[in-house]
């Protein structure tokens, strides 16, 4: 039986292009993430995903950038087993199942109120993993979720949805909430939000676009001073590229020999504070 969802608006719709090409890289022959979940999920909403004109270029970048962010929480949560999570703009992810989080640590799913709705009908509930239905610009929403526990932070496919000053004020509102932790986020280069707004496979999410993009990943340094750049990964040099199919391949070998070139692709901030 196909589950129905609730009415979404295009912010909120834009999930099923990550979640879209995460179940796709689940059904490849050499799967980069494996994320069976998202397979499942797309199954049970019978989601036409043609309609989005994914590539493999745009599903391989999704499964590897959403791969190296389940990398930096899953360290995290196996050194501080008392960690707090929070996946902001979770959509119809399931991280926290996919990185297997110790049943010590709090998972807190973040997304707008019709996709935590859409959320309680598709995942399965877990004692440790949390749905918050608020929008991460509005102040507040942090209260309900406790202080003074290390906490990793992830945000897969939100910061381009985000003007500069509403993610400088989230990350200090974060900042400020705990007293240490890491986060880590994809994005983008002045150049990659260009092509963002004019490639065929994101063209779902072009308009929707408010992120201007930066180029040096040392910025966010200056925006609050307990940020602190741990690891800027390019995802033309990570070694999941031994999977891509050989054009692929080839192309982001290129773009490795230049930071300048592998910028104008998908990144990965890490930071910690
Ligand atoms: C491209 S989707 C990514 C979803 C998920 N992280 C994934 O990787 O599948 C972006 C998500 O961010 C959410 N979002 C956008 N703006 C938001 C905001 N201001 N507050 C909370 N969620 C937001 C959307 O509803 C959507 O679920």
């Amino acid at each position: 039986m196909v589950t129905a969802l609730p009415a979404l608006s295009p912010l909120e719709d834009s999930l099923f292009l990550t979640l879209c090409c995460r179940a796709l890289d689940n059904r490849s022959r050499q799967p980069v993430l494996a994320d069976a979940m998202a397979d499942q999920i797309v199954r049970a909403l019978a989601y036409d995903y043609d309609q989005l004109h994914i590539d493999k270029n745009l599903m391989l970048s999704v499964a590897l950038r959403a791969k190296k962010m389940d990398e930096v929480a899953s360290r995290f949560v196996a050194r501080h087993p008392d960690a707090v999570g929070l996946d902001l703009g979770a959509g119809l992810d399931t991280r926290s199942i996919r990185i297997a989080a110790p049943s010590t640590v709090d998972w807190y799913d973040v997304d707008l109120p019709a996709v935590v709705a859409a959320r309680e009908r598709l995942v399965p509930a877990r004692g440790n993993a949390h749905a918050v239905a608020a929008d991460v610009t509005s102040p507040g929403w942090l209260d309900a979720l406790p202080t003074g526990r290390p906490a990793v932070i992830v945000a897969d496919g939100l910061m381009g949805f985000l003007t500069r000053d509403e993610l400088v004020s989230l990350l200090d509102r974060l900042i400020s909430h705990f007293p240490h932790g890491e986060m880590a986020f994809n994005s983008y280069s002045r150049f990659a939000i260009w092509a963002t707004k004019h490639y065929p496979g994101t063209r779902s999410v072009a308009d929707l676009l408010r992120f201007p993009g930066f180029d040096d990943p040392r910025e966010p340094e200056g925006w609050n001073p307990r940020l602190r750049l741990v690891r800027e990964i390019l995802l033309s040099r990570e070694p999941e590229l031994a999977r891509f199919p050989r054009a692929l391949r080839l192309y982001n070998r290129l773009a490795a020999r230049s930071t300048a070139t592998s910028r104008m692709g998908t990144i990965v901030l890490h930071y910690r504070f």
